[in-house]
């Protein structure tokens, strides 16, 4: 488990500096798009506020492609969308083209909907080793030790096929569309953003490399060749060694 960590005071602090370190790695890359995939849940939220207040006009909008670690299938419009929160918070905000959002649909049948954001991906990314390449990936850790929608009753994602897999929220049953481990293991670079004191136990247990962390999806993220980094808040950090 790579021990790259930067904690921060607070979550707005936090947000701040990976705001700004997002925008330098997008400005760094000489690709003529990079393809970044985000999570969902509420810290993402402090990121997006941030983005849209710092960087409202950036041109580096125009080389920028949102994609989703993962979707809650449920419409744009409801309160649970991640991309209707994303958009609320961040497309509403800074000039960034619409073919540039690549939204899981989540209006639609979670299966079929699966398959077509796999082909959206194949028809826009390069791959290697027979996987798709993200320039980036901002992944979050429920309490459960979940990242994306793998969940710890579903790890067999982890080791998927398939780009995309349909899935479901163990305690509401909510149906999800996620991206695979494989998928997550092949980005150039994954950042987890993990906040809140209720992370502090399982933060510590992946960070101690405890026996616990074979049933966490979170710690089973170990990027084939990209860069993994963690960014924490105090409260999340707590008890880390
Ligand atoms: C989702 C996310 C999920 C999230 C974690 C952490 O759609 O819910 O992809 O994996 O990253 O639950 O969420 P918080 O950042 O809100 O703690």
């Amino acid at each position: 488990m790579n021990q790259n960590i930067t904690i921060f005071k607070d979550p707005e602090t936090l947000a701040d500096r990976v705001c700004d370190r997002l925008m330098e790695l997008i400005a760094d890359s000489f690709n003529a798009h990079f393809h970044l995939a985000i999570s969902g849940g509420s810290t993402p939220n402090f990121l997006f506020s941030a983005l849209a207040r710092k960087f409202p006009d950036s041109p580096l909008w125009q080389k920028t492609h949102f994609w989703w670690v993962d979707e809650r299938m449920v419409p744009s419009d409801n309160p649970d969308s991640n991309f209707g929160t994303t958009f609320r918070l961040l497309f509403s905000k800074i000039a960034i083209p619409e073919k540039n959002i690549h939204r899981i649909r989540g209006e639609e049948q979670p299966s079929a909907e699966s398959v077509h954001y796999s082909c959206q991906i194949r028809e826009n990314l390069t791959f290697h080793s027979g996987w798709p390449v993200f320039d980036l990936i901002l992944l979050g850790m429920g309490e459960d030790g979940h990242t994306a929608s793998i969940f710890p009753n579903q790890m067999e994602l982890l080791q998927s096929v398939n780009i995309s897999e349909t899935a479901h929220h163990p305690l509401t049953g909510q149906l999800r569309v996620t991206l695979t481990g494989p998928v997550l293991n092949h980005a150039a670079h994954i950042w987890f953003l993990v906040t809140g004191a209720g992370k502090a136990r399982r933060l510590a247990e992946i960070f101690a490399h405890s026996q616990m962390t074979e049933l966490l999806p979170a710690a089973q993220i170990n990027p084939a060749s990209g860069e993994l980094r963690w960014f924490a808040d105090e409260q999340a950090a707590a008890l880390l060694s």
